[in-house]
């Protein structure tokens, strides 16, 4: 299905409504969806808000502002957010059964058509694809955080994904202005299993007092040219997230680098979340 124009985005978080946002921006037709209200308050804010600060950088004209406003709509009910999709992009929380859950919905929800693409940092995509009959339109759209300024996305290919998915959604990558990779369904595929080793260390060194959290961060900055350090990194992608993704890394590859440092579990169980809930490795 290569002609893809409407998109639904399922689960409007820090991921979900930077996606929908960029779809929107890019011509798609998008509605988005969250199984709670609260959620899709939240999204309209934060789309009002990077719209405002496009104008304000320059970067974004009136006629994008109207485009997004009137290609994006929010609609709390599942069935109808998904009727009509050409493309469906998951983006709840990073939990494998909650995610089977909803793809088995997806599938009676959706046209025959639809492709079923998931937004996972690190779950089986062809687990996912399971759930779904045929399997061969399920991938993975692995985006990043900011998505409107992010330009990698990763395209997760799992065993029985069709090459006419693959090229559908090759093509909606670019039409989103990003720069799409190919990538096997491998636990964490190219990122998350790079990127979270570097960010568990950066952890396991604050815990033994190697250097402060700001100097460690500056060692990857100043040393590396990281553009960001991988304990701010950490603090913008959720420390949540971060945990859920090591914790599956290590029941999937097994390695002691995958372990989640106990500072991480004692924060994430303290309610420190990182950016969205003010306090993480930094105060924000
Ligand atoms: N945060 C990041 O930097 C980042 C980057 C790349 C990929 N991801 C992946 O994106 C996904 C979402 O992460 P996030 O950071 O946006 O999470 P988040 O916690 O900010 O948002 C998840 C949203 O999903 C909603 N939700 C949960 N279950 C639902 C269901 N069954 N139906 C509808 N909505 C549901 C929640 O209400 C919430 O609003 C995860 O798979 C994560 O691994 C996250």
């Amino acid at each position: 299905m290569s002609d893809i124009r409407q998109v639904a985005v399922v689960g409007a978080g820090t991921m979900g409504h930077g996606i929908a946002y960029v779809a929107a921006l890019s011509g798609y037709v998008v509605r988005l969806t969250d199984a709670l209200p609260a959620a899709l308050d939240k999204a309209r804010v934060q789309v009002a808000a990077n719209l405002k600060g496009g104008m304000e950088r320059g970067k974004l004209k009136e006629a994008d502002r109207t485009r997004v406003e009137g290609n994006l709509s929010c609609e709390p009910n599942l069935a109808r957010a998904v009727a009509g999709a050409d493309l469906v992009v998951e983006a709840v929380v990073e939990n494998l059964e909650v995610k089977q859950a909803l793809f088995r919905d997806l599938a009676r929800l959706v046209p025959s058509h639809a492709i079923l693409a998931t937004n996972t940092s690190s779950l089986p995509v062809g687990r996912l694809a399971q759930a779904v009959a045929p399997a061969s339109r399920v991938i993975g759209m692995h985006f990043f955080n900011p998505v409107h300024l992010m330009p990698l996305v990763e395209i997760v290919v799992h065993a029985g994904t069709d090459d006419a998915t693959r090229e559908a959604v090759l093509g909606v990558a670019r039409r989103m202005g990003k720069e799409p990779i190919v990538v096997k369904d491998s636990p964490g595929f190219a990122s998350s299993r790079l990127g979270v080793v570097l960010g568990l260390e950066a952890m396991r060194m604050v815990e033994q007092g190697v250097a402060s959290v700001e100097d460690i961060d500056k060692a990857m900055e100043l040393g590396y040219r990281h553009p960001m350090g991988p304990l701010k990194l950490t603090d913008l992608v959720g420390l949540d997230v971060r945990l859920a993704i090591a914790e599956i890394l290590h029941g999937e590859l097994g390695g002691e680098q995958y372990r989640p440092p106990q500072i991480l579990r004692k924060k994430v169980a303290a309610g420190e979340l990182g950016k969205k809930s003010g306090q993480g490795f930094y105060k924000w």
